[in-house]
């Protein structure tokens, strides 16, 4: 309702993990450039992990996309709330198989010839599971299994792994050591600095059809302070911004119209408690993005290792 208002084609701040949007940083484009290396050079295993919010879906997305163009086939699952029969049915049927048993041993069979099929005709087959850190630790040791499928010198089947935080704690555990030995390349996503969430909202608003500045320097400072640099957050704000910046008729939104957004969203007394302002020491808070800015630059390290 407010497209027109403020001269935009399309809405800039919808929250679904659109790669149309995509907003490179460093850290995307590093993530972006490790998934797809994982992948088309067939390493096995690759692990994306983030707060909530942070893009990885988006990132995936996006990743998928380019190497759609590339002899790539892709498996999806965005429900790893499965057991290990319905996984690999699941996995089997989005790769546009029909999977002729009921079997675990029987479908396993039916994966691993059309995995060498693929393979000779030089296409290469990815698992992607999204939400992994929600995976039970049974269809973990599956998945590992998995990339025991190989050629005498490539994985058949390249897995990614991508999940919130709690997905690291969980490839930390010793029962998983196995898996993550086999762990290519661990990429991750971060929240925004306060200068990138001003440029990420001005690349959307561009993407979606104006140059307008249409947030004041001080709400930018605002929503920044709000959202503590998670997208999805921005995005929230930024939403609920220009809705009421239309139906108050308020070309430029001011701080103040920001202040009024988090208020309505509740989002006042997460950022205070959030606190100290800056990336960095803050109050112990479990909604604080963990460790926000001080991720490692990390191709191929663990997190918590070797720092
Ligand atoms: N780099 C980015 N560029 C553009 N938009 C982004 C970026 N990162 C995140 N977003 C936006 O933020 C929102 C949340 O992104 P996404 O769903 O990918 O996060 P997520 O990390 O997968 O979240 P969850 O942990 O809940 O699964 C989406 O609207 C997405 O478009
Ligand atoms: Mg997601």
């Amino acid at each position: 309702m407010y497209r027109k208002f403020f001269n935009l084609q399309t809405s800039p701040f919808g929250t679904s993990p659109d790669p149309r949007f995509l907003y490179m940083m460093p850290h995307t484009r590093e993530a972006l450039a490790g998934l797809e290396y994982g992948i088309s050079e067939r390493k096995g295993f690759t692990v994306l992990t983030g707060e909530v919010g942070t893009g990885k879906t988006t990132l995936l997305r996006s990743a998928l996309g380019s190497l759609g163009q590339r002899r790539v086939h892709t498996s999806f699952v965005f429900n790893p709330l499965l057991d290990p029969l319905d996984f690999l049915e699941f996995v089997l049927t989005d790769f546009g198989l029909t999977p002729n048993s009921r079997t675990k041993s029987g479908m396993l069979l039916q994966l691993n010839r059309w995995l060498i099929e693929r393979y000779r005709a030089q296409e290469t087959c990815v698992v992607v599971v999204d939400e992994a850190q929600n995976l039970s630790w049974e269809l973990l040791e599956e998945i590992r299994l998995l990339t025991n499928l190989e050629s005498s010198s490539e994985k058949l089947l390249q897995i990614v792994l991508s999940g919130q935080p709690e997905l690291e704690e969980k490839l930390r555990h010793p029962s998983v050591r196995q898996l993550r030995q086999r762990i290519f390349l661990w990429c991750r996503t971060q929240s925004l600095t306060a200068e990138q969430t001003g440029e990420y909202i001005a690349e959307r608003l561009r993407i979606a059809g104006t140059t307008n500045a249409i947030f004041s320097p001080e709400a930018i400072q605002l929503i920044y302070t709000y959202s503590q640099g998670i997208p999805r957050t921005i995005n929230l704000i930024c939403e609920h911004s220009l809705i009421l910046g239309y139906v108050e008729q308020i070309n430029v939104i001011p701080g103040s119209l920001i202040a009024q957004v988090a208020a309505d969203l509740e989002l006042d007394m997460q950022s205070f408690l959030m606190a100290p302002s800056q990336h960095g020491e803050g109050l112990h808070n479990p909604l604080r993005p963990m460790e926000t800015g001080k991720f490692m630059n990390s191709f191929n390290r663990e997190p918590g290792g070797g720092r």
